[in-house]
């Protein structure tokens, strides 16, 4: 599959990635079978986090895949951490180092390519995350570091502190979840589209060299459902269709080619379970949509230009 570089860390990574959040709802040769084909398809970036299934997708990933060095030597591992349920967030260093741990050791391996903290802690100390981040780094437990779910500034603290360069930020993006890229046609307006929810965050990650990681690049709302083939989105599921036709791919394809197209390099996370819908995402790696079907498909979801 075609690559992009990973923010400034030099390091070659498939231009879409693997979301193994939902991959608990497969049984085990479900579970193999997923994995292999997306690793023949090339698709070896595979994101987790220590809380997807509560531990257990970690662990069935591990298995499935039948984790042993030569295998690790062929793919890349993401996870997250600073998610506590029954409590809501920790970045504290004690938190950050006992969750790597338990990533590894459910990942059966001894180091992470990427670590995210997954979802801003209102009572973040940076200093703390710095020390826990080098002390990973020097370990040789992980190896790049970013955030998830991060406005400018909250990297900005954490920069200030964390000497690492952060690599990425996963960040909510589909066509029906488009707020970052509808607030910069709609700059210093009084309609709803002004609103900079976060703080002109897709600029800031391009301006830092931080790849943007969409998540859930198919639901609409909050894992309110997905788009492709909803009757809530006629219009959308219309112009995507045709323009699948006329490239000879599907519509998810189509689908994925509009975040592709987008020239922040961005590494989109898929959430399917489903080898062809996989199947169908990789493809779209090889698709370059044109200006003119960018904005149709953009326009068609119901999203406004001033
Ligand atoms: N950082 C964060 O805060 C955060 C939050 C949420 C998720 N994530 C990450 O992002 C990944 C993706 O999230 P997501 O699962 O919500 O994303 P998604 O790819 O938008 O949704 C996946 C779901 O859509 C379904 N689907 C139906 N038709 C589909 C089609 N034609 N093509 C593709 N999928 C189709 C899939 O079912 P099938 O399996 O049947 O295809 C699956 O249930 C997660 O696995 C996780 O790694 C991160």
């Amino acid at each position: 599959m075609r690559t992009i570089t990973l923010g400034n860390s030099g390091l070659p990574v498939p231009v879409i990635a693997v979301g193994c959040m939902r991959i608990n709802r497969l049984d085990k040769p479900a579970a193999a079978a997923f994995v292999k084909n997306a690793v023949d398809l090339g698709a070896i970036f595979f994101d987790h986090a220590d809380v997807y299934g509560d531990g257990l997708c970690e662990a069935i990933f591990a298995e499935a895949i039948a984790m042993n060095s030569s295998i690790r030597q062929k793919i890349l591992l993401q996870s997250k951490c600073g998610i506590r349920p029954g409590i809501a967030f920790d970045f504290s260093k004690k938190h950050i180092l006992e969750a790597v741990e338990g990533s590894l050791k459910r990942l059966k391996t001894d180091y992470l390519d990427v670590l995210l903290l997954h979802r801003p802690d209102a009572l973040v100390e940076p200093e703390e995350v710095a020390e826990a981040f080098s002390a990973l780094h020097s370990a040789g437990k992980v190896r790049n570091f970013g955030v998830s779910n991060q406005n400018p500034t909250q990297i900005r603290l954490l920069k200030k502190y964390v000497p690492q360069p952060l690599v990425a930020n996963q960040l909510q993006l589909s066509i029906t979840n488009a707020n970052m890229i509808t607030q910069g046609f709609h700059v210093n307006m009084a309609d709803d589209g002004a609103v900079n929810r976060d703080g002109s965050i897709l600029d800031f990650c391009r301006l830092h060299d931080i790849t943007i990681q969409p998540w859930s690049p198919f639901q609409y709302g909050f894992f309110e459902g997905v788009f492709l083939g909803s009757d809530k989105f006629p219009k959308l599921n219309a112009k995507i269709h045709e323009i699948a036709v006329q490239y000879h791919v599907s519509d998810t394809t189509i689908a994925m080619a509009w975040l592709l197209r987008h020239p922040a390099k961005m590494q989109p996370v898929t959430g399917t379970m489903n080898v062809e819908h996989l199947r169908d995402c990789v493809k779209a790696a090889d698709i370059n949509l044109t200006r003119e079907e960018w904005y149709a498909i953009y326009l068609a979801a119901g999203n406004i230009l001033p």
